[in-house]
């Protein structure tokens, strides 16, 4: 898109890819998304916040056709949707250093190439004056790699946050117009990246919100003008609260694990548990991963291959494994032909969770009313100590 002003001197420059589907080859983007630059003119000095994917680097540099002199190149993020398109700004503007954080500095240079010489790191709280206006650089690590920053400008009141705060949304919008749409591409890039640092994204929530802003710029998706939507969602999703919901993922072969999910999902229904339920052969994995934002616990469903459980569950165990949602309970079903080890083997997938397993079923083919009885069981057991933790629906 055209630059666009957000402020007098700062104008956003959003690349937006609106075909783009998946990204890292991991991860659904339904709905395209945007690389979003940011010029900031001082009275000397005129930056550069991020750049683009490579992908778009053309249209990126297009972008910048009417800009006459770059002094700073800002990456806040070494991770190529952001800096991939770094090398050919600093060969359009020789004069430009490029100002990282002191960890992105080898990032930079063995993922773009770029030479040291060119380099700048700054420190946490570091500022650099450009005329009227200042970049202030607020070190945020694990937002989501080890060497993610901010940049302010207080003259503005103005925070740019790369990924932190980001929506993969293809969109014209340039600030945030249905926020129902924004909240959930929000919490979608949060559950996929940054839900296994909660910790320090609650550190790092408390630094920015000290410094005070009235506009949040992200990366990705669009400006946020009311910044305080986006500050409280994340306070939520950070935060120990659970909420009285199951997520219920599972595949079936031969349609017992299906009838065993079913009982499952109406029995916890009929108790008052939220059910979130995904069959893994046709599952959207980013909406898997937003419904264990605020899960207290997981139950999977596998059939048998193998003696062990399908690959679309080991592949959905890892993965919950890997995000390391509050998640504070457990139970497994599934069914199997003549021998399986299933449990055992995905008890063993899920180390990092810190969940108490209510229970598991497992069913020699075809579910009958004992199966059944049993998955009440475990319904009734989920209900109850959702309900001793006083735990909400919704
Ligand atoms: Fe938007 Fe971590 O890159």
């Amino acid at each position: 898109m055209h630059p666009r002003e957000i402020r007098p001197g700062i104008q956003a420059i959003a690349t937006v890819h609106w075909e783009r589907r998946l990204f890292d080859s991991l991860i659904p983007l339904p709905d395209g998304t945007s690389y979003n630059a940011y010029l900031v003119r001082g009275d000397q000095a005129t930056a550069l916040i991020d750049a683009a994917d490579p992908a778009l680097q053309g249209e990126f540099m297009g972008h910048l056709r009417d800009v006459d002199r770059l002094d700073y190149v800002v990456s806040q993020h070494s991770e190529q949707d952001h800096s991939g398109a770094i090398p050919l700004v600093l060969q359009r503007f020789p004069e430009a250093k490029l100002v990282c954080s002191t960890k992105a500095r080898d990032l930079l240079a063995t993922h773009l190439g770029v030479p040291e010489a060119r380099i700048v790191p700054v420190e946490d709280g570091q500022t650099i004056p450009l005329g009227g206006k200042t970049l202030q650089f607020v070190y945020t690590p694990w937002v989501h790699w080890p060497e993610t920053m901010c940049t302010y400008v207080p003259e503005d009141r103005c925070l740019f946050s790369c990924d932190f705060f980001g929506s993969h949304l293809a969109t014209t919008d340039l600030y945030v117009m249905d926020r129902a749409r924004v909240y959930e591409a929000a919490k979608r890039y949060y559950a996929e990246i940054m839900m296994p640092f909660r910790g320090v994204i609650t550190r790092n929530l408390e630094k920015v919100s000290a410094l005070g802003f009235d506009l949040i710029a992200p990366s990705h998706g669009p400006v946020y003008d009311k910044p305080v939507f986006i500050v409280d969602a994340y306070k939520e999703w950070v935060s120990p609260t659970m909420k009285n919901e199951v997520v219920l993922p599972y595949v079936s072969m031969h349609g017992s694990t299906e009838a065993m999910a079913r009982r499952l999902v109406d029995a916890l229904a009929r108790r008052g548990v939220t059910v979130h339920a995904f069959d893994l052969t046709a599952t959207d994995i980013g909406k898997l991963a937003m419904s264990l934002v605020d899960a207290a616990t997981l139950i999977v469903g596998t059939p048998t291959v193998h003696v062990g459980p399908h690959p679309a569950v080991f592949y959905a165990a890892h993965l919950a494994n890997l995000l390391r949602p509050k998640l504070k309970y457990a139970g497994i079903f599934g069914s199997y032909g003549w021998s399986s080890k299933a449990i055992e083997q995905i008890t063993g997938l899920i180390p990092r969770l810190d969940v108490k397993v209510l229970g598991t079923v497992l069913q020699k083919g075809v579910p009958t009313a004992e199966t059944f009885a049993q998955l009440d069981a475990l319904a009734e057991a989920v209900a109850t100590v959702h309900r001793q933790d006083d735990l909400v629906t919704g």
